[in-house]
Order: C-alpha cells, then structure tokens, then sequence
C-alpha cells in the first residue's frame, strides 16, 4: 500500500494580498525541507527583514535565507526571467547563494516581454474599469497557459526555442495591433535572454517529482502562495482579481502535490485590511484612521510602490476565506499598527437593507449590502517587543479570542512588527 501520511503544509493570504506571506514563511522555513511557490509570479512582493536588512522576493521562495532548505518554483508559477535574474543578483550581492538550493520547475510557463505590452495594452482599454494590474504580464501569460500557446521553462533546452519564441511574438504583435497602444520591448527583451541563460544554469526539473519524493522520504515541504484569496481567480472580488487559483487547492494543481497530501493550511491575514489597486473593498476607511494604517503600516506595494488602500478587519470575508482553504492555523500579522487608536472596529455581518446576509454579496462590485461593524476597545503602547502571549494588552487578546472564537480557528502565531524577531507562537 502506498503511504501518503506524510503531507505538505500551506501558507496563504487570507485578504487581497501582502498580508505578511513572505515574513512568516522565512520564520517556519527553519522547521522544513523545503519552501515551494505554487502559484503567481512577479505581481508578489514578499518582504523580509532581518539583521537590519530588508529583501523583496518576487518569483523565488522566502525560505531562500535559510541555508539547509531547499526551495522551489512549482509549475504553477509564472516566471518573467528578466525579473528572476534581478532577484538572484540582489540575492548574490547579499551573499546568499541562491542557484545552490533552488530548482525550477520545467511545467512553468514563461512570462514574455510582449505579455507585458499585452497586459499594459489591455489595461489601458479599460480606462476606469482597469484591475489595477501589476503590469507583470500575469493575465497574458496565463491566458496563453489555458488557451495552450504558451512557452514553459523546460523549452528553454530544446534547440527550436528562438523560433518558437519569435512565433509567439508575432501572435502578440497581432494582438497589439487591435489596441490603439505604442510599446518598445527590445531593450527588456534583451535583458530577458540573460535571465533565460541564467535559467539555462539554473536546477530545471519535473518538480512534481522531487516534491512527492520528499514526502515518501518523510520530508517536510511548506508551500508558499502568492496574492490573496480575495484576488483568487474563482472566488476572489471577480473580475478585480488575479489570474491564477491562490486558495489551498492551487498548492495541489501548482505543485503536483494531490489533495490527500495537503496537510496544515495556514492562513495569514493583517488585523485589519488592504487592498493594493481596482475593486470593491467594503471596509475601506477614507478617513483620518485609514490615513494612519497607511502611515504606521507603511502600506505601500512591495512590487509596485502604489498606495495601498485600507480599512477594518472585514469578518465575514475572513470566514469565506477560512471555508474556502480549509485553514487550520491561523496567523495574525500587523496588530502594532492599530496600537494607540481611538477606536478598533470590525465589519461582523453585511446587511441588505433590513436583511442579513449569510453569505457574502456574489458581486461585491454590485451591490447594495453594507458592513456593519462592532467596535472594540483599543490597545495601545509599543508591542514590538513582547515575545508571549501573557504579556499582550488585555484589549488585544480580547480581540484575538473575539476572531477565533468566530473563525472557530485557532490564531497559533501573532508577527508584531516586520522583523523575522518580532514573532509570538501562541
Ligand atoms: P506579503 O506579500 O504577504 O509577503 O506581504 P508584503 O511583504 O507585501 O507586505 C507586508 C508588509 O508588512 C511588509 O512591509 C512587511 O515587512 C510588513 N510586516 C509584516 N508583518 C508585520 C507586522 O506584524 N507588523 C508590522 N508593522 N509590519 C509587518
Ligand atoms: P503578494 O503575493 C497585493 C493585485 C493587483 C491588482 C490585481 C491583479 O505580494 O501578496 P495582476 O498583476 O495579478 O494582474 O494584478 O491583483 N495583486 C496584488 N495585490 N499583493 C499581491 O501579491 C498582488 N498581486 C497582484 O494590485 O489589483
Ligand atoms: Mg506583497
């Protein structure tokens, strides 16, 4: 019989994203084999700061600052090489060896420098009803994936590439053409054949292979998302979203790794909420408390360096997320932020008129349900120095029982602060 106890667990954003994935990741990366991202590309940014220093990780796994693991990118993933070689420099530069414990998968497809013009293109059509993109290529490229066009990593081996390169961008200048849009890639596309000749270096593999490997040998595998799951393609804020399934089941279809091998999902989520970019996002403040998250928070886009929105915790939202990736861990990050406020409130329940809703609204875009809130009492003080539970304001460990005793999820790990130090295991 064939033993499939041994399974691998998953870290994801509960919110739109940039709820602190990539620092809690580099801290429980120490207690595994390997950090795998399963989903997205280089629309992430995942912040990391330790010994002073702060990395943004675009593509490559924030367990990449731990020597002993390995860490993967899972064919889920899209990759901009261009992008990826700028990040192994920076990694190099900071003495990390990052090509040593990194493998790539073969099955990723490969973002292009006319996927770019594609997506920037298309953003600009829309004019007020624009996502709000990264400009990435994200939605190109995987639109090319699902309609069967696309180039992967593992063709970057095959002697036809430049031809089957050139054939798909004369497929995009086609496109482009229906858009009243100018573009120039050569400059970016002759960074990007470096980046394909760095990836020619790099450990290119059937990834789904080592990564079920692992988990026969009874190594320890955390799977890392990308965005979050109100961005997920299927039961995000649609069509204010991203392009790929960011919820536990994309670890599956990203990774290779099949449902009776998922194990702990991990579900991150800020103590209150930001959205970076277009869409309905019904707690955002535009007041005086709003401007202040934003401040505190520094809630500015890690990949973009855009103003994040902000706003309350939103509770219902949090439990569609929780129900729909199956979370057993609960992470909270960012509660300093909301130290020394007048008032702490939270979105509880949405009404329609006098009605309650038991769901959330199907189009968040269109509808005439409104939050409603409770208030809570604030704490206050510097919280980044407490290390235990114990020694946390009253008034905030109030507000983590209130969460859990709603989610009926238990909040094992509470970040209070971006450093990799400032972290309490409840
Ligand atoms: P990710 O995309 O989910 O990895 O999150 P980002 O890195 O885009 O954004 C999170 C930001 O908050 C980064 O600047 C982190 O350094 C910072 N951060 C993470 N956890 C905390 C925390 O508990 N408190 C504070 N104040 N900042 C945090
Ligand atoms: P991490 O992993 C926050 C948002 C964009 C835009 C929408 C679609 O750092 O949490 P795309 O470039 O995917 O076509 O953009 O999704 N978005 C993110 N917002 N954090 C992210 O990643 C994001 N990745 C994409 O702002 O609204
Ligand atoms: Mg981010």
């Amino acid at each position: 019989m064939r033993d499939y106890s041994n399974k691998a667990d998953v870290l994801l954003g509960l919110q739109w994203g940039d709820e602190g994935k990539g620092k809690v990741v580099d801290i429980l990366a120490e207690r595994y084999d390997m950090a795998s991202r399963f989903q997205g590309g280089p629309n992430a940014g995942h912040t990391l700061e330790f010994d002073g220093k702060k990395f943004v990780l675009h593509t490559i796994p924030s367990g990449i600052f731990r020597p002993q693991v390995l860490n993967l990118v899972g064919n889920g993933v899209v990759i901009d090489p261009a992008i990826f070689k700028q990040e192994i420099e920076e990694l190099v530069a900071a003495g990390v060896d990052p090509l040593r414990n990194l493998f790539i998968s073969k099955k990723a497809h490969l973002i292009l420098p006319s996927h770019r013009a594609l997506d920037a293109a298309s953003e600009a059509s829309k004019g007020k009803t624009k996502i709000g993109s990264t400009l990435k290529g994200i939605g190109p490229a995987y639109m090319d994936k699902t309609g069967r066009n696309g180039l992967r990593v593992g063709d970057i081996l095959a002697p036809n590439f430049a031809e089957r390169y050139q054939a798909l961008l004369e497929k995009h200048q086609w496109l482009l053409r229906q858009y009243d849009f100018a573009y120039d890639i050569r400059d970016y596309q002759a960074r990007w054949f470096e980046g394909i000749e760095l990836l020619r270096q790099a450990r290119v593999v059937d990834s789904e292979n080592l990564v079920n490997q692992m988990l026969d040998q009874g190594k320890t595998v955390l799977a890392e998302g990308a965005q979050g799951t109100l961005l997920d393609i299927d039961f995000g804020t649609f069509p204010y979203v991203t392009s790929s399934n960011t919820i536990s089941a994309g670890a599956c279809t990203g990774l290779g790794v099949p449902p009776n091998r998922i194990g702990k999902v991990f579900g991150v989520f800020k103590a209150y909420t930001t959205r970076v970019g277009s869409g309905p996002f019904p707690t955002e403040l535009f007041d005086d408390d709003g401007a202040r998250i934003r401040r505190v928070g520094r809630e500015v886009g890690a990949t973009t360096g855009r103003d994040r929105r902000c706003g309350w915790l939103d509770l219902p939202a949090l439990k569609y997320a929780v129900m729909v990736n199956g979370v057993t861990d609960l992470v909270m990050t960012k509660a300093d932020v909301l130290s020394g406020f007048a008032q702490v409130k939270v979105a509880v329940e949405y009404h329609d008129g006098p009605d309650r809703l038991d769901n959330l609204p199907y189009d968040m875009n269109n509808t005439t349900a409104l939050p409603v809130y409770r208030s809570f009492e604030p704490w206050s003080g510097d919280l980044g120095g407490l290390r235990r539970v114990e020694d946390f304001p009253a008034a905030l460990r109030s507000y983590i029982d209130f969460i859990e005793q709603e989610l009926q999820v238990p909040i094992r790990v509470v970040s209070l602060g971006p450093d990799r130090s400032q972290i309490v295991f409840t």
